[in-house]
Formats: C-alpha cells, sequence, structure tokens
C-alpha cells in the first residue's frame, strides 16, 4: 500500500495513544482511509450503475501492534470498552444472520468483519491489537464506517501478507458491511475509500469495477465544494435504504432485466406501462441518475465544473421526488444554498438524513454557510455543520 495518507497528526495520536493505554507499546505500523463525498450517481451502484464519489481529507487511523498469540482485539475511541475474539472464533460470529444485529457491538463488527472477511478470502495471520481514532464525521453520510474498513483491511492486508489489491480490499470492506454488520449497501464507499486520488473523482463502473480518476478542477476553477452536515443521522441497516433496494430488483424483474443498468432512458416509457407508480419512479431515478453520471463526467472533460451544476441540481430533484429519500433538512440544505449562489446542490449518500454538498465560488463560502444557517434556524432546525472539502488520497499507510 502506497504511503499517500496525510492524515490529520492529532487523529494519529489519538490512535496512537489508544493503543499505547490498551498494550503499553508502540504501534508496527498506522494505516488509515478517508471518508468520501459523492459527487453524482445516487443508488445506482447496486444496480450495477455508474457513481463519481471522491475521496475527502477526513479519514479513520488504524494503529495496530502484533499480538503474541490468536486473538484479535478492536478498540475505538468511540467506545468505552475493547472487543476480543480468537481469530478462529471470527466463523462462528459471522456473518450475521439476516435481520438480526451483530454478535458483536456494531462499531465493531466493522473491524472484525473486515479481518473474518479476509480470513474467508485465504488470509491468514497473527493475532493483533487494533486501535481506531477518526475525525469523520459519524452518521453524516460521509461513509466513516468505509474509513474504518479501509484503514483495518489496509493494516491487516499488509501485517499478515494477503497481497489483495486496492479493489480485492473494497471487496472485503464491503463484505464486512453487508455480511458482518448487515447494511445491505452497495461498493461505492468502500471503493471510493480505497481508490480516492487528490484532485479527482473516481468514475466508477460498479458492474465491472473499471475506476477511472477524473479531475474535477474545482480549485484551480476557483471554486469549493461546501458539506452541509444536517445532523440528521441516518442508518442504512435497516428501513428505507432496504426497501429501495427491493424495489429496484422488482423493476429490474418487471423489465426483464437482470439489473437496472440495463434499462435506458428510452425504455421508459414501456416501464411506466408495465409497472406500480411507486416502482416506476423509483425505475425512472437509477436509469435517469446513471444517465446523470456519464452526462457529468463528459461535462467536467469538456467544459470543466462550472458547468455541471444543472446536473446536481437535477439529481436532487430525482432523489427528492422520484426515489424520495431527501427528508426537509436536506431540501432546506440545497435550496438555500442554491439560493445563496452557489452553481449547484444536491444530497450526497444513501439519504434519508446526512449531507447534502454545494458547488460554489471559493470567494462565496461564508455568504452561502450563513445563508443555510440561516435557512436552518427559521426552520427550527438543528443548526448545520458546514466545511468545504477537497478531493484527497485514497487509503494508505501513514507510519
Ligand atoms: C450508501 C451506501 C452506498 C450507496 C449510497 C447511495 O452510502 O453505502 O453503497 O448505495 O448509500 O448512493
Amino acid at each position: 500500500m502506497s504511503a499517500a495518507a496525510n492524515t490529520a497528526p492529532e487523529t494519529i495520536l489519538r490512535a496512537t495513544s489508544l493503543l499505547a493505554d490498551l498494550t503499553g507499546s508502540a504501534p508496527e505500523g498506522i494505516w488509515s482511509a478517508p471518508g468520501r463525498v459523492n459527487l453524482i450517481g445516487e443508488h445506482t451502484d447496486y444496480n450495477d450503475g455508474f457513481v463519481l464519489p471522491f475521496a475527502i481529507p477526513h479519514r479513520t487511523a488504524a494503529a495496530v501492534a502484533r499480538r503474541d498469540d490468536d486473538r484479535i482485539r478492536v478498540a475505538s475511541t468511540f467506545a468505552d470498552e475493547p472487543v476480543e475474539v480468537a481469530l478462529d472464533e471470527l466463523g462462528t460470529l459471522f456473518p450475521t444472520p439476516t435481520g438480526s444485529s451483530p454478535r458483536v457491538p456494531e462499531w465493531a463488527a466493522y473491524p472484525l468483519g473486515v479481518a473474518w472477511a479476509l480470513r474467508e478470502a485465504g488470509a491468514d495471520g497473527f493475532g493483533v491489537d487494533i486501535a481506531l481514532a477518526s475525525d469523520v464525521p459519524v452518521g453524516a453520510g460521509l461513509s466513516s464506517s468505509a474509513a474504518i474498513e479501509g484503514a483495518t483491511a489496509s493494516a491487516l492486508n499488509e501485517l499478515w501478507d494477503a497481497g489483495l489489491d486496492r479493489t480485492a480490499l473494497a471487496r472485503i470492506g464491503r463484505r464486512a458491511e453487508n455480511e458482518a454488520v448487515g447494511a445491505p449497501t452497495g461498493i461505492m464507499d468502500q471503493m471510493a475509500s480505497m481508490l480516492g486520488e487528490p484532485d479527482a473523482a473516481i468514475f466508477l463502473d460498479c458492474r465491472s469495477l473499471d475506476a477511472v480518476p477524473v479531475p474535477v478542477g474545482v480549485v484551480d476553477a476557483g471554486l469549493a465544494i461546501l458539506v452541509i452536515d444536517t445532523r440528521v443521522s441516518h442508518s442504512h441497516a435497516t428501513g428505507g435504504y432496504r426497501e429501495r433496494r427491493a424495489s429496484c430488483e422488482r423493476g429490474a424483474e418487471l423489465m426483464g432485466v437482470p439489473s437496472l443498468r440495463d434499462v435506458s432512458v428510452d425504455d421508459l416509457p414501456r416501464a411506466a406501462e408495465i409497472m406500480d407508480d411507486v416502482t416506476f419512479r423509483r425505475v425512472r431515478h437509477i436509469v435517469t441518475e446513471n444517465q446523470r453520471v456519464l452526462d457529468t463526467v463528459r461535462t467536467l472533460r469538456e467544459r470543466g465544473a462550472r458547468a455541471i451544476g444543472d446536473l446536481l441540481v437535477a439529481s436532487h430533484a430525482s432523489m427528492r421526488d422520484d426515489f424520495e429519500i431527501s427528508v426537509p433538512e436536506l431540501d432546506t440544505a440545497v435550496e438555500s444554498a442554491l439560493a445563496a449562489g452557489a452553481i449547484g446542490a444536491r444530497m450526497t449518500g444513501g439519504g434519508f438524513g446526512g449531507a447534502a454538498i454545494a458547488l460554489i465560488e471559493a470567494d462565496a463560502e461564508a455568504r452561502v454557510s450563513d445563508a443555510v444557517r440561516a435557512a436552518f434556524a427559521a426552520s427550527g432546525f438543528a443548526e448545520p455543520t458546514v466545511f468545504t472539502v477537497v478531493p484527497s488520497a485514497g487509503a494508505g499507510r501513514d507510519a
């Protein structure tokens, strides 16, 4: 794994101190992985479609020490108690039966799930202590979970000499998320966290897993990307996310195709005839969103970031009206940012809470942020957390 990581020194220090509290010793190494923002392409990943996420500067660090037995212990600055099991026991803990909670505290199912999935993939290694610290906001839809998975997978891949490449490690992370945590998500977040590059979004074909970096050029164009964390927290293990996924599967079945990737905008009139209105609108979101990802990639290449505003706005409208995964706070974030002059804005991530992004002129940051905060206050919503991000490096070794 390359050493491109650039984790905040404070986050590394917190991981290292936690490991020292646990073991009394220094780490053998420190690995980290970032959260992500999705520029466009929502809920298309599990439909074999296209997405365009980028890694953000916020990262999770894993400080890791070798043990002289065959046990694995994980600790997190977010949890009071570490969780320790024998490596051989991982196979009795996971997979978590569908619909039930993991047999370990949920936070521990991410790193332990990664260790389990690596062993399932043939990796065999010694016992380890892993201490996790993170500056990725939790529950904000910025993939704090993919950051834990990416940091843990990168560490164990190297220490256990598993030799997996970044795409394979992203698959390991998704397997942990799906089968250990029990959240039926796609692979976008893990791929973004593993493959992120400075100043580029990752154009990912979720069927082939071909990933191409597409320069975003935000800074050169005098622009910035604002994240508006609504602080409405969401979970993808239950409820709406699972339901949307089921609707997409039903839509694909009715259209007689393996996945909605195989339905084009021209097929939509036929889809409208053969399915109920709700299923049709779910399908229409996926089909038009796939097209918007392709249009965004082309527009970025031909005309630059300043020209993608309308695509972001259309994506938000589709999620709000057709896929119905927005919430009033996300709509307020998008509308108030646009009213204050943002070039484009949309909710990002799985929805039902979390964050929105706005593409703005770099010198308008204070004005747009203030306008969004004022709109939240006027609606009686809790104050959002607003900050800028730049596309950043993926998982790596820090020390
Ligand atoms: C969550 C999931 C991803 C993806 C997005 C929606 O972030 O983890 O796999 O489905 O929602 O685009």
